[in-house]
C-alpha cells in the first residue's frame, strides 16, 4: 500500500475519500471541522450531534457529496473518537482499519485519515498506517472465488502543521509492524496440511534471508542428541518430523546492558489432536491455530529485524505436530527433559508444556537473561478472561510488570494471574520429578505456566497464555475475524524499552 503523509490541508489532499475522527461533545464549528464543513456545503453540521452521531467510539456515518470544486474527494468518513482526553495512538489504529473497510466496500482507491489529536505525529502516522495495513488481513486466501476485493492502494495520514519527515518515519515503522502482523496472521492461519513444522520452519527461513537475520533449524536427530526428550514425546507420535526454529538479531552496536539477552520462545503446534488423550471432534478444526505463538515470535523477530533495535533478540519456536498413531506417548510415560527433569505425562493433550519446556532451557542454555514464552496453552485461560486479555504469568514481577505497561500502549490487555509455591506442589507426580497436569479442574492456566517454570534456571521469565486472544471469532469494523496477530506490539515496545 501506498502511504501519502499530509501536513497541509486536509480537504486539498488528492484521494477520493476523507475520514475524520470526530469526538463526544465536538461542534462541526470545532478545529479542522469548520473548514470540512464549509467545503462540502454544511455536511458535518448536519450530523454531528444528531441522533445518529455523537462522537462517540464505535460510530461511524459515511455520506457522498456533490463535488463543489473546493475538494478533492466525493466521500467522507465520521467516525467517533469517545473521549478527546483519552485518546491514544492505538485508537488511530482502529480508526485507520475501519475507514478502510468502510471504503474498500465502495471500491475506493485512495483514502486520507485525518484523526485530529494532539499526539506525538510519528506516533499517530505510525499507528494509523499499521491500523490501515492490518484491516486488509482477510482469510480469503484459499478461495478460488469470491475472494475479498481490497480497493485501497493509497492511505494518507494528515497531521495539519507536523513535519512531514516525523510523519514519514512513523510511517516507515507503522509499515514494518502491520506488515509483520499480516505475516503472523497467514502463518496461524494456514491449513495444518499445508503448515507441517518443516513448512514452518522453511517460512522462516525464508524470512530470515530476506531480513538479515541469523536462522538455525534444529532436526529431530539434533534435538535428540541435545536431550529434549519432553519435545520429542510429543513429536514422535506425527510422521511429520518437528523442527526447532532458532532466529538470531544481533545489533550492529549493542546499548543494551552487559550480557543481557532476551529470548522469544513460541509454540509452534502445527496441530492438536492431543495426541492418544485424543480431543473430542468438534471443534478440533480450531487447533490449526495452536501455533500461534511460534508465529507471533516468527512475525515479531521479522520486524525486529527490520526496525534494527539496539539490543540482540533471540527468537525460538518448537515446531510439532500432536497425533495418535502406533509410537505415539501414552498416558503414564515418563520422560527425561533437557534440564534432566523427569516428566509424568498424564495427558498427552497437555503437549504445549512439554514442547516448551525444552524450547525455554534451550533458550537460556544460549544465553538468554530473560525469557518470554507465548502460547495458546490453555482452554482455561479462555474461561477466566474470555478473548479481551492475555493471561500473564512469571517469576519476575518487573518483566511481567513491564509486558503490561507495554500492553497499555498498544491497546493489548495482559492480566495477571499467580504463580506461588502452592501451586508448584500441585504438580508433583509420584514416580517423577512432575506431572504434566493438575487437579482436575483447578487453575488450569497457571498449572501450565508453573510447568513450564520448572525449566526456567536463573533467567526472568514471562509467560503468555494467548488461547483466548489469538484468534478473533468474529469480525470488527477495523479486522477481518481469524488470527489476530495479539503481543507482537506489545513485544517490540519490550525490545525498545531495553535499548
Ligand atoms: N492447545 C490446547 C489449548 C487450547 C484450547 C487452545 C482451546 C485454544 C483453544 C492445549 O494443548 C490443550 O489441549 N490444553 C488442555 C490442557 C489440559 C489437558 C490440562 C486444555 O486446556 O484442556
Ligand atoms: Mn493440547
Ligand atoms: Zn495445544
Amino acid at each position: 500500500m501506498k502511504s501519502l503523509a499530509i501536513t497541509g490541508s486536509f480537504r486539498e489532499a488528492n484521494v477520493e475519500a476523507l475520514a475524520v475522527v470526530v469526538f463526544k461533545g465536538e461542534q462541526a464549528t470545532s478545529g479542522g471541522l469548520a473548514e470540512l464543513d464549509s467545503v462540502t456545503g454544511g455536511l458535518l453540521s448536519s450530523i454531528i450531534g444528531s441522533e445518529e452521531f455523537k462522537g462517540e467510539s464505535g460510530e461511524t456515518v459515511l455520506v457522498r457529496f456533490a463535488p463543489t470544486g473546493k475538494i478533492r474527494a466525493s466521500r467522507l468518513l465520521l467516525i467517533g473518537g469517545g473521549e478527546k482526553s483519552g485518546f491514544q495512538a492505538h485508537h488511530v489504529e482502529i480508526a485507520a482499519g475501519t475507514a478502510l473497510r468502510a471504503f474498500s466496500k465502495q471500491k475506493i482507491k485512495s483514502l486520507a485519515l485525518s484523526p485530529r489529536t494532539s499526539l506525538d505525529a510519528a506516533a499517530v502516522a505510525q499507528a494509523a498506517i499499521q491500523g490501515a495495513i492490518c484491516s486488509t488481513f482477510e482469510l480469503d486466501k484459499y478461495k478460488s472465488a469470491d475472494r475479498s476485493k481490497q480497493t485501497v492502494t493509497t492511505f494518507g495520514v494528515h497531521v495539519e502543521g507536523a513535519k512531514p519527515a516525523d510523519l514519514k518515519k512513523g510511517l516507515t515503522r507503522g509499515e514494518i509492524i502491520g506488515d509483520s502482523m499480516n505475516f503472523t496472521r497467514d502463518l496461524a492461519n494456514e491449513p495444518p496440511n499445508v503448515l507441517t513444522p518443516t513448512e514452518m520452519a522453511n517460512r522462516a527461513a525464508a524470512m530470515a534471508k530476506e531480513t538479515g537475520l541469523k536462522c538455525e533449524i534444529l532436526d529431530e536427530a539434533k534435538m535428540i542428541k541435545m536431550g529434549m526428550g519432553s519435545l520429542m514425546s510429543v513429536s514422535i507420535g506425527s510422521e511429520q518430523p518437528a523442527k526447532m526454529i532458532v532466529m538470531r538479531y544481533t545489533p550492529a552496536k549493542n546499548s543494551g546492558a552487559k550480557g543481557e539477552m532476551l529470548a522469544l520462545v513460541g509454540k509452534g503446534i502445527t496441530f492438536d489432536t492431543g495426541g492418544i488423550s485424543l480431543k473430542p471432534g468438534e471443534g478440533m478444526d480450531a487447533m490449526k491455530y495452536d501455533m500461534s505463538g511460534g508465529a507471533t515470535v516468527i512475525g515479531t523477530m521479522r520486524a525486529i529485524a527490520m526496525l534494527k533495535p539496539t539490543v540482540p533478540v533471540l527468537g525460538i519456536v518448537a515446531a510439532v505436530e500432536n497425533m495418535p498413531d502406533g509410537k505415539a506417548s501414552r498416558p503414564s510415560d515418563v520422560v527425561t527433559a533437557m534440564n534432566g527433569k523427569t516428566i509424568e505425562i498424564l495427558n498427552t493433550d497437555a503437549e504445549g508444556r512439554l514442547i516448551l519446556a525444552d524450547a525455554v532451557a534451550y533458550a537460556e542454555k544460549q544465553g538468554a537473561t530473560r525469557i518470554v514464552d507465548m502460547a495458546t496453552l490453555t482452554g482455561a485461560v479462555i474461561v477466566a478472561l474470555g478473548d479481551q486479555n492475555t493471561g500473564i504469568m512469571g517469576n519476575d514481577q518487573g518483566l511481567v510488570d513491564e509486558i503490561i505497561e507495554c500492553g497499555k500502549e498498544n491497546g493489548e490487555g495482559f492480566w495477571q494471574l499467580p504463580v506461588s509455591k502452592e501451586y508448584s506442589k500441585q504438580i508433583k507426580s509420584d514416580i517423577a520429578d512432575i506431572k504434566n497436569i493438575g487437579p482436575r479442574g483447578k487453575a488450569g492456566t497457571i498449572m501450565g505456566a508453573v510447568f513450564i517454570q520448572e525449566f526456567v534456571d536463573k533467567a526472568k521469565w514471562a509467560h503468555l497464555d494467548i488461547a483466548g486472544t489469538a484468534w478473533a471469532d468474529a469480525a470488527k469494523p477495523h479486522a477481518a475475524k481469524g488470527p489476530t496477530g495479539v503481543a507482537i506490539r506489545s513485544l517490540i515496545s519490550l525490545v525498545e524499552r531495553s535499548q
